[in-house]
């Protein structure tokens, strides 16, 4: 059973981990998503449906967060495989690596910090098992110490596209709550807001799960941020009124051609952008980049159950019994909509299928 310790410290939630590892418990530690803003309440994962779990429901989310959890996740169950031979540890680390995987289609990041996961398994078949297990804890904190310095970086080629006193909208969460820190839309704000940009932040509350309400508008009032919560549908209205100077969002793939699929409605804050000529912004760390896939059209869309939009968020049923619903988590915005995409080496703009290429060629040259 997942283990659950309501806190009650009075604690800022920007004190607190997204996900870290309980390495005397061999558990993954998150703060469960679900309950936020209501109530902080962390919790333990050591199974692999528990893990699963967390994942699809959302108590832990956010492309970046995504990744960190089941690179911790994959960990936490390598460390109960009980052998000393290499190939029925592989075998049974597959095994949960692709039971794990399997949790949320759209944010690549899960595939990829398991793959990277997969290739220290790999690259280390010649150690003793208990060797290639602390191997896979060392690379599990190393993607997650990564994500940190990833999202600063994104902050700060962000923060060079705005100027103080900057109107920004954000849609969904990209925050702190989707990574480690900093977040990667959220970014530029927080690495403003150390610096005095005194932003004005609109945060859409993205319907149906209001990530924008319950989790953005939520680390940045209790960062300080001068943020107001609107509604999806006042996004032109915002723009319209002239009070938004640049559009931050986060992703959770980037296609080659820059196409990127971040949390449904994304795609209508890029049309409206552009009506009233606001740049919009794609926020993404080369993680959430996947060069394998050539154009939106390819990305895979998760579909979410129906009452996610009827009822899952209210006392009481707000449609009626038996209504059909489409309920498609992530929408694709297309990349002649976006001005520019903020990675961690720096901007890259149109043509993608070039800049983002250029963007790896830094990343294999400065990386680590
Ligand atoms: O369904 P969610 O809450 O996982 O969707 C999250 C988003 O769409 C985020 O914008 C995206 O993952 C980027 S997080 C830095």
């Amino acid at each position: 059973m997942e283990k659950k310790v309501r806190e009650n410290t009075g604690k800022n939630i920007m004190d607190y981990e997204t996900v870290t590892l309980d390495e005397e418990a061999n558990a993954v530690v998150i703060i469960d998503q679900t309950l936020l803003p209501n109530k902080t309440e962390l919790i333990r994962l050591k199974t692999a449906q528990e893990i699963w779990d967390a994942i699809y429901l959302l108590k832990v989310r956010g492309a970046p967060a995504i990744g960190v959890a089941a690179a911790f996740g994959i960990y936490v169950l390598a460390e109960q495989v009980d052998t000393e031979d290499y190939e029925v540890f592989y075998r049974e680390f597959v095994k949960q690596k692709e039971y794990l995987d399997s949790a949320r289609p759209t944010a690549v990041n899960l595939s990829w910090a398991l793959n990277r996961m997969d290739e220290v398994c790999r690259g280390n078949s010649h150690l003793p098992v208990a060797q290639l297990k602390c191997r896979l804890k060392e690379e599990a904190a190393a993607i997650k110490e990564e994500d940190i310095q990833v999202c600063r970086k994104i902050g700060e080629y962000g923060l060079e596209l705005v100027k103080p006193g900057d109107g920004i909208l954000t849609h969904c969460n990209a925050g702190q709550l989707a990574a480690c820190r900093y977040g990667t839309a959220t970014a530029p704000i927080y690495l403003g807001q150390e610096r005095g940009y005194r932003f004005r932040v609109f945060a859409d509350e993205t319907r149906p799960l209001l990530q924008g309400a319950r989790l953005t508008a939520y680390e940045l009032f209790s960062s300080g941020v001068d943020v107001t919560l609107i509604c999806d549908n006042m996004s032109a209205a915002v723009m319209k009124n002239g009070w938004i100077n640049a559009v931050f969002v986060g992703c959770d793939r980037v296609a080659a051609n820059g196409d990127a699929a971040n949390k449904i409605g994304t795609s209508v804050v890029a049309a409206v952008a552009k009506q009233y000529h606001v740049p919009f912004y794609v926020c993404a760390p080369t993680s959430t980049i996947d060069l394998a896939t050539p154009t939106g059209e390819d990305i895979r869309i998760e579909q979410r159950p129906a009452d996610e939009v009827t009822q899952m968020w209210y006392k009481e049923r707000m449609a009626p019994e038996g209504i059909k619903v489409y309920n498609p988590a992530f929408d694709v915005t297309d990349h002649d909509l976006i001005t520019a995409i903020v990675t961690e080496y720096g901007v890259a703009r149109a043509p993608y299928t070039e800049s983002l290429r250029e963007i790896f060629e830094k990343k294999k040259e400065y990386g680590n």
